[in-house]
C-alpha cells in the first residue's frame, strides 16, 4: 500500500511524512533524496552526461529509514549528508528534469514499495509515479513561510545562510520543478490539499494521520 505527499520545497512534506511514518509504524520513502543521489553522481562525473549515465547504471543505490533519517548509500558508502550540500541542492532541478533520471528513480521506488505500507513524498508521486496510490496529499505553504522553515532547518549546518538566499533558491526550484516538461510538480486531481501556512506542525500531522487511519481501518 502506498500513500503519497507531493508539494513544493519547504512545504513540510518531509518532516510531516517522517512523523506520520513513526506514529503509524509504516515505511517512509524520500524521493527527493534519490534525485539528490543521482545529482551527486552527476557532479562526480563532472557533469558529463555519458559518464553520468554509465555510472548511474553501475552504482548500487540502497536506502532505508531509521531514527528520523532517510539514509542513502552508494556502493555501500553513506551519502546521507553529502546529498544535502548546497552544491547538490543547486544542481538537483537540472538533473531531475532529465527523463532518463526520472525513469531510473521511479523504477527504484516502484520496486521497493511492492512489500509493506509506505508513505512517500516528492513532486510527482500522485500524478506520474503512483497514480493509483490509495491516498494522495498535496502540501502547500506561502513562499515566505517555506523559506523561514528551510532556513531554520539548515541554519545549524550552514550558519552563514540568509533568508533571502533560501527564498531565492526555493523560488527558482519551484519555477524549474513546475515548468519542466518531464513530470512537473503538480497536484493530482484526486489529492487532498493541505495548506500549512497557518498550521502548526502537529496540526498538519494530525490532519493527515486522521485521513490515513480511516483508510487503513477500511482496508483491514
Ligand atoms: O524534496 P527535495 O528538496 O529533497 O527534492 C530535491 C529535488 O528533487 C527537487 O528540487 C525536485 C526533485 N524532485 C523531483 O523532481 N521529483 C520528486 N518526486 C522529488 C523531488
Amino acid at each position: 500500500m502506498i500513500i503519497v505527499i507531493d508539494g513544493p520545497a519547504g512545504s513540510g512534506k518531509s518532516s510531516t511524512a517522517r512523523r506520520i511514518a513513526d506514529r503509524l509504524d509504516i515505511e517512509y520513502l524520500d524521493s527527493g533524496a534519490l534525485y539528490r543521489t543521482a545529482t551527486l553522481i552527476y557532479l562526480k562525473a563532472n557533469r558529463d552526461k555519458e559518464t553520468f549515465f554509465r555510472l548511474l547504471g553501475q552504482k548500487k543505490i540502497s536506502f532505508y529509514y531509521e531514527d528520523q533519517i532517510f539514509h542513502v548509500t552508494v556502493d555501500g558508502q553513506s551519502v546521507t549528508d553529502e546529498i544535502r550540500t548546497a552544491e547538490v541542492t543547486n544542481a538537483v532541478s537540472e538533473v531531475a528534469a532529465l527523463p532518463r533520471v526520472r525513469s531510473f528513480v521511479n523504477n527504484l521506488m516502484r520496486e521497493v514499495v511492492l512489500d509493506g505500507v509506505y508513505i512517500a513524498e516528492g513532486r510527482d508521486l500522485g500524478t506520474a509515479v503512483f497514480p493509483d496510490a490509495e491516498l494522495k496529499f498535496f502540501m502547500s505553504a506561502d513562499l515566505e513561510e517555506r523559506a523561514r522553515r528551510r532556513l531554520k532547518e539548515r541554519k545549524e549546518k550552514d550558519p552563514g545562510l540568509t533568508l533571502k538566499e533560501v527564498k531565492q533558491n526555493i523560488a527558482e526550484r519551484d519555477q524549474k520543478d513546475s515548468k519542466r516538461q518531464a513530470d512537473p510538480l503538480k497536484k493530482a486531481d484526486d489529492a487532498i490539499e493541505i495548506d500549512t501556512t497557518n498550521l502548526t506542525f502537529e496540526q498538519q500531522v494530525d490532519k493527515i494521520c486522521l485521513e490515513i487511519s480511516t483508510v487503513l481501518k477500511e482496508t483491514e
